[in-house]
């Protein structure tokens, strides 16, 4: 069955998938003592990674020791514990056998054909997800690349509803994910058709607010056609008044999206379905396993309450798919890639592996550590909370007397910049209302009480050493 060098023989399979488990399990083990972040410039980079075309084989021992001291060196570990920045991607083990085996095993999943028993796994797993964060569970759906495509997936949808979307306007909070300006753009949308909506000062979006804009954009002949509600902003966190959103919608016949890749499975906890209450009536949810549901990057998800609307935006039929089944669900009809892994792996792999309790657990203790990052940044005289939203902690560094906003703000862009230079935590640099600030998002089951406090503490002491420079 060999057919060396591209497959090895089993006894090789064996050896080098062992050696390769055995490399991963020491890196976890090292992940704590080793930097959240190393960065040099791309050229620096370019120059430690450099090797001619390889016309030879390489040993995976050489291929290891390459990866070990040429990149993990200068890898940014959006998995570490003390990452707070960004959105942090935590992963976990077994959602990468998922996508181990995925990979290994290559089933098409972009039709029923070539999917078949995958392509049913996959309509399984988007209803454990819909079930998961109570949205229905006949809703349609296709695992994308992540949120970003989950998005343009959910615009997709809606604009197929219309035969002129030329006078259709798209509605996004001036706290919404750029993904949705770039799937408008994508989808063909002018600049005009898409309106940022002004929040309040809690940073949500008010249903008054869409309400006139609506009436507005109606009076000047245009056609409200979708508004994108946040579950979660990135930003901070931040839940939009869902429920009322749900019923502004429905009042103005405007399709309600929910953009919950970031804070949506917190409704596994009961006090994130509590603050998520409404998000069940979206005519369509975006939703990112790959943040909160520890699965590697690579599986994001969008659910659409509205049945057929996803093919109606991508199906296309070329002669050569004659075979394929036109009766049957083909995921190449619900998004717009025909060839496409298997992302339902990872995502059933691990919610059958460790169960839907250990991950509501599981969330609900990052919701603990964020409320701790709060107080403990709130016992800071160097810091001002501005917010928590889920597990997302915005702040600012306090200005010193005399201080001119813009030397506040160089100081928390030149904090970031001494995070990053020595790797222990990092935390990223936002502006909010028109003013820098800083984010702390806790979002790692590698997290714990102590790394929250150690966290924190060298906050307090990088924001000293700016004092002292
Ligand atoms: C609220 C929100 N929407 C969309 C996205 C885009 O998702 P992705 O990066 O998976 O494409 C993000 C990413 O952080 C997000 O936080």
């Amino acid at each position: 069955m060999a057919r060396e060098p591209l497959d090895p023989s089993p006894e090789r399979m064996r050896e080098l998938g062992y050696a390769v488990v055995d490399w991963l399990v020491a890196q976890a083990a090292a992940l704590d003592a080793a930097p959240v972040a190393n960065l040099a410039a791309l050229d620096v980079l370019a120059a430690d990674v450099e090797e001619q075309l390889p016309a030879h084989p390489s040993s995976l021992t050489n291929t290891l020791e390459f990866l070990e001291q040429r990149i993990l060196p200068r890898m940014t570990r959006t998995n570490h514990p003390r990452f707070h920045a960004y959105v942090p991607g935590p992963g976990s083990y077994y959602g990468s056998l998922g996508a181990f085996i995925a990979a290994a095993l290559n089933p098409f999943a972009g039709s029923s054909l070539g999917g078949a028993s995958f392509a049913a796994l996959e309509l399984l797993t988007l209803r454990w997800v819909a079930e998961t964060v109570g949205y229905p569970v006949t809703a349609e759906g296709i695992f994308t690349s992540g949120g970003s495509m989950a998005n343009l997936g959910a615009l997709a949808a809606a604009r197929a509803t219309l035969d002129d979307p030329s006078t259709a306007v798209v509605y996004v909070s001036d706290q919404g994910h750029t993904s949705m300006d770039k799937a408008a753009t994508v989808l063909g949308f002018r600049s005009d058709q898409i309106v940022r909506l002004a929040t309040n000062a809690s940073f949500q979006v008010e249903p008054a607010t869409v309400i006139d804009r609506c009436r507005m954009d109606r009076a000047r002949g245009r056609r409200p056609l979708f508004l994108s509600a946040n579950a979660g902003t990135t930003n901070t966190g931040t839940v939009d008044p869902l429920d009322a959103l749900a019923d502004v919608c429905e009042t103005e016949g405007v399709w309600f999206h929910v953009d919950a890749a970031y804070g949506g499975f917190a409704a596994l906890t009961e006090r994130g379905r509590a603050s998520l209450r409404g998000m069940e009536r979206a005519d369509s949810v975006t939703l990112d396993p790959h943040k909160w549901l520890y699965t590697p990057f690579g599986c994001g998800c969008v659910l659409v309450n509205r049945p057929g609307s996803l093919d109606r935006a991508f199906a296309a039929h070329g002669d050569y798919l004659k075979d394929v089944a036109q009766t049957e669900v083909n995921f190449f009809d619900r998004g717009p890639e025909l060839t496409r892994p298997a992302r339902a792996l990872p995502v059933w792999m691990l919610m059958r592996s460790v169960g839907v309790d250990a991950l509501r657990r599981q969330i609900d203790a990052d919701l603990d550590l964020a409320e701790l990052a709060e107080r403990l940044l709130r016992e800071e005289p160097d810091f001002e909370v501005v917010h928590r939203g889920l597990s997302i902690v915005t702040f600012r560094l306090v200005a010193r007397r005399d201080e001119s906003e813009e030397g506040r703000a160089a100081r928390e862009e030149r904090l970031v910049q001494t995070l990053l230079e020595g790797g222990d935590v990092l935390v990223s640099g936002t502006s909010l209302g028109g003013r820098s600030a800083l984010r702390f998002v806790v979002l790692n089951h590698r997290t714990g009480e102590a790394e929250i406090r150690r966290s924190v503490a060298a906050l307090r002491g990088a924001v000293r050493g700016l004092h002292d420079a």
